[in-house]
């Protein structure tokens, strides 16, 4: 193989998609797509995410110190492709999204249609010249049943729950299939009504 250098590029290296839930102060939920998301070891499975910039993902963590990381998949595409292209600080982000439920072990919210979701506390928070890491301890893994038992194997489960990776700023389907480029899906759920 021959290779190139190149600057600093994630380009060609797919990465799982979350919607990050939050509440502000007066309990008012807040979902933004996130990618830069991995798992850490420490006694127990952790999970480290970076957020880059001001976000009131990251306001509303740095006030509550935990949040919910939801599994993004092709049916929820087009609604994580409208919250990670919408600012939180516009007051109407929130009013088309419904399916908001409360986790069972924090006060963080949890997308109903999300089939794997992670509750998680803010350990550590290492702040950057812009961005910040958070390293996070599992509280809660909450998984649709479906998920659970032997009668199924993990590839036709993870093919019947599709997650969708990004890289070239472009969105794939779990087998592969070309779901757009950021900004696209969000606009069938702007004209879908939502
Ligand atoms: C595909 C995709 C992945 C993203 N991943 C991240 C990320 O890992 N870290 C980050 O800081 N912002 C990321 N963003 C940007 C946030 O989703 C965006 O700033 C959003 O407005 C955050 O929600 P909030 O404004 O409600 O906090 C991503 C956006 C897209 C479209």
């Amino acid at each position: 193989m021959n290779k190139i250098s190149k600057a600093p590029t994630n380009d060609f290296c797919p990465q799982t998609l979350f919607l990050y839930g939050t509440y502000d102060e007066e309990g008012r939920p807040d979902f933004g797509l996130f990618c830069w998301f991995s798992y850490i070891w420490d006694t127990e499975l952790g999970v480290m995410a970076c957020i880059g910039g001001d976000k009131l993902t990251k306001e509303n963590i740095h006030k509550q110190k935990v949040f919910s990381a939801c599994l993004v998949t092709e049916a929820l595409l087009p609604l994580a492709d409208y919250l990670g292209t919408t600012d939180g600080h516009s007051p109407d982000k929130m009013k088309p999204v419904t399916g908001i439920e409360k986790g069972r072990v924090l006060p963080v919210p949890v997308l109903t249609d999300s089939p794997v979701v992670f509750e998680l506390e803010v350990k550590q928070f290492l702040p950057m010249d812009d961005g910040e890491v958070m390293l996070c301890a599992i509280r809660n893994v909450l998984q649709d049943e479906s998920l659970d038992g032997e009668a199924v194997t993990s590839t036709e489960k993870l093919a019947a729950i599709a997650p969708v990776s990004t890289t070239c700023e472009r969105y794939f389907a779990w087998n592969g299939g070309n779901l757009g480029a950021w900004g696209e899906p969000a606009k069938k759920f702007i004209s879908s009504g939502r």
